[in-house]
């Protein structure tokens, strides 16, 4: 009796972990060598992508722009746009229109759709985002913090769509992506509103995924963890976090397949690199569907709390040296 169950038990998880291992090999490899990614140039003629000076969405860019479609790049500095723009269309061939905006305030939407009125647009990215300085309580988050971060995270990505989709829809084609992030897996906490607004992406993406099912709009959204660029601080990338263009394109190479992509750790690397980060790759995604709430919980309050110390720390220290040098 206990023998059969032991069998039953180890033929369950056998079972559940190749399915895991499987799923996770084709969504990341298989599933674009049997050309089951996104073919963006089918789907129009440009790519609209926001926050796209720096970072992940400047990689959006470039590699819109490799895929030959004309890019229209919405960001705050006027002279970063003209300087990515210039740098695309130059070495692409293909047309960089650049949408000067900030996307903390409310009242820039009539703009933008008047300036891409009359273009066909493919692709949407909704990459523009914002945190906190610092971590913090949420005690200690200003009323203009707040509604920077529900204005710049979560109104942009709808608004954005709203423009879009509908002349999608009738077009019966589009990509429209997304910006999400691990923290909506995990508690963040000290950077409570943060995690809880890249939540409301996973949710919002994943009903307007089923919404347009019946039509061939493409809804998906990038679950990075860290990615090398000023905002996560990691200047570097390393083992554990790719550069902007490793994410985005291991992105792609998923596009058409799951609704959420999550790219952490070793995963995004493994499936540019070589045979040993693949095998990291497949226990690494293994462990992440396996491992458990309230250990995540743990290292989630450890982590975060020790980043905010460091961080008060640090102000403090500034904010010494500051006084010292008014007094002298
Ligand atoms: N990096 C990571 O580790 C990571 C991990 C998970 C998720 N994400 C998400 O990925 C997205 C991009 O992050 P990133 O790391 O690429 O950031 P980044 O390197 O700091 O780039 C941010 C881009 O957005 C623009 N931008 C910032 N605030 C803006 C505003 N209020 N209005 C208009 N444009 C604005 C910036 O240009 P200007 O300053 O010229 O406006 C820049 O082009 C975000 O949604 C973030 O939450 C990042």
């Amino acid at each position: 009796m206990w023998e059969l169950a032991g069998k039953v038990l180890v033929a369950a998880v056998a079972a559940r972990s190749s399915w895991v291992v499987g799923k996770g090999l084709y969504t990341s490899y298989l599933g674009s060598w049997f050309g089951r990614s996104v073919k963006v140039k089918q789907l129009g003629r440009w790519a609209v992508i926001t926050g796209a000076t720096d970072g992940i969405g400047k990689a959006y860019a470039f590699e819109m722009a490799r895929n030959n479609l004309n890019v229209v790049l919405i960001s705050r500095s006027e002279e970063r746009l003209r300087n990515v723009a210039d740098e695309i269309a130059s070495k692409y061939n293909v047309k960089a229109k650049t949408i000067q905006a900030d996307f903390t305030e409310r009242n820039i939407y009539n703009r933008i759709e008047d300036e891409i009125s009359n273009l066909e647009i493919g692709v949407l990215v909704n990459n523009v985002g914002m945190t906190y300085d610092y971590p913090k309580e949420f005690t200690e988050v200003s009323e203009k913090l707040i509604l920077d971060l529900f204005h710049c995270n979560i109104l942009s990505v709808t608004m954005m769509t709203k423009i879009v989709l509908e002349k999608m829809q009738k077009r019966n084609k589009g990509l429209i992506v997304t910006l999400s992030s691990m923290g909506c897996l995990v508690p963040m906490p000290y950077l409570t509103l943060y995690g809880a607004l890249k939540a409301y992406i996973v949710f919002f993406t994943k009903s307007l995924a089923n919404e347009n099912r019946s039509n061939n709009v493409i809804i998906q959204c990038h679950v990075p963890a860290l990615v090398a660029t000023k905002f996560s601080g990691f200047t570097k990338p390393n083992i554990l976090v790719p550069t902007p263009m490793e994410s985005v394109q291991s992105s792609m190479r998923t596009a058409d397949i799951p609704v959420l992509i999550y790219r952490t750790m070793w995963f995004h690397v493994a499936s540019q690199k070589t045979e040993v980060t693949l095998y990291l790759a497949t226990v690494a995604n293994f462990l992440n569907k396996w491992i458990s709430e309230s250990i995540m919980n743990t290292f989630a309050n450890s982590f975060f709390g020790s980043f905010r110390s460091k961080a008060i720390a640090r102000n403090k220290k500034m904010a010494k040296r500051e006084t010292r040098v008014q007094q002298e």
